[in-house]
C-alpha cells in the first residue's frame, strides 16, 4: 500500500455461518477519492461493507486502514477511528425527530466532545433544517438518505461506506446527493466507498470503480476506462 490509500483489502473472505460469500476480495480506496463497487443483486456488495465495518468477521485476508490492520476491530472502534457506515435502506429511527437522528451520529465520537456542526450539516442539506422537528419516519426516501448521510457526517469520518444511496429515490434528489458527495471529497478530503448499481449515477461521480461478481472483483479501472456498455452487459448476464 502507499500512504495515498486509506483502505486496502487483500484476499478478504467472509461467510454467514457455513455459507461463504466473499471469496478473496482485493481492492483499495485512495484518500480523498470516490471508489465505487458495482455488481448484480446478491453478489456480496453489502456483505463486503459489513465486513469492512466489522459487523461480519473477516475469515481470511487482511484489511488495513490508514496503514493499521483493522480486520479484528469491533464496529464501535472502527467508528471511532473514522469509518462511517450508511447502510442499505438507511436505517433512520422513525420515531425520533430529524435532529435527534442527527445527534445519534455523535455517539460514534465516544468521549471526544465535539460540537454538533449543525449549521454545516444544514448548509449541505437545507431540507433537514426545515424538517428539524419532523419525525424521521415521515420523510421521503431521498430525505431519509440525506438524513442518514448527515448522521454519519457529525461523527467526523475520514472514510464513508455508502450502500446504494439512490435505491428508491427520485432522480432530482439523487443529483443533489451526488453533488454533496463530490464536495465532501473535494473540500473536506473525505474518502468514499460507494456501492451503487445505477451506472449513470456511479459514472458521473466515481474516480475508480470495481465490478464485483460472486464474491470477487471481476473488473476494475479508473473513470476514463469505465465503459457503461460493458458494465451493462455484465449486469444483464
Ligand atoms: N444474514 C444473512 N445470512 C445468510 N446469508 C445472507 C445474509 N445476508 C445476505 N446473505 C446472502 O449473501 C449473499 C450476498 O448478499 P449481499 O446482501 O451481500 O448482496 P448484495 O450484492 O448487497 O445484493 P443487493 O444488490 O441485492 O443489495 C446473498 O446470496 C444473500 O442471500
Ligand atoms: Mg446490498
Amino acid at each position: 500500500m502507499t500512504t495515498e490509500d486509506i483502505l486496502v483489502a487483500k484476499d478478504v473472505m467472509a461467510a454467514y455461518g457455513q455459507s461463504t460469500i466473499l471469496w478473496g476480495v482485493d481492492f483499495k480506496v485512495k484518500k480523498g477519492s470516490i471508489t465505487t463497487i458495482m455488481g448484480r443483486n446478491g453478489v456480496g456488495k453489502t456483505t463486503l461493507l459489513k465486513t469492512i465495518m466489522g459487523l461480519i468477521p473477516v475469515s481470511k485476508g487482511t484489511l488495513s486502514y490508514k496503514g493499521e490492520q483493522i480486520a479484528t476491530l469491533p464496529p464501535y472502534k472502527k467508528a471511532r477511528i473514522g469509518i462511517g457506515y450508511v447502510p442499505q435502506g438507511r436505517e433512520i429511527i422513525p420515531k425520533l425527530t430529524v435532529f435527534e437522528n442527527i445527534k445519534l451520529g455523535m455517539e460514534a465520537l465516544g468521549s471526544k466532545k465535539a460540537k454538533l456542526p449543525e449549521e454545516e450539516i444544514y448548509a449541505l442539506f437545507p431540507i433537514l433544517k426545515d424538517f428539524r422537528k419532523r419525525l424521521g419516519g415521515n420523510l421521503s426516501g431521498g430525505q431519509q438518505q440525506q438524513l442518514a448521510l448527515a448522521r454519519i457526517l457529525v461523527s467526523d469520518p475520514s472514510l464513508i461506506l455508502l450502500d446504494e444511496p439512490t435505491e428508491g429515490i427520485q432522480p432530482s434528489i439523487a443529483f443533489e446527493i451526488a453533488n454533496v458527495l463530490k464536495s465532501l471529497c473535494k473540500e473536506k478530503g473525505i474518502s468514499i466507498l460507494l456501492v451503487e448499481q445505477k451506472i449513470d449515477f456511479a459514472s458521473q461521480l466515481t474516480d475508480y470503480y470495481y465490478f464485483m461478481d460472486r464474491g470477487k472483483m471481476l473488473l476494475e479501472g479508473d473513470k476514463e476506462s469505465l465503459d457503461p456498455q460493458e458494465i451493462r452487459k455484465h449486469l444483464s448476464v
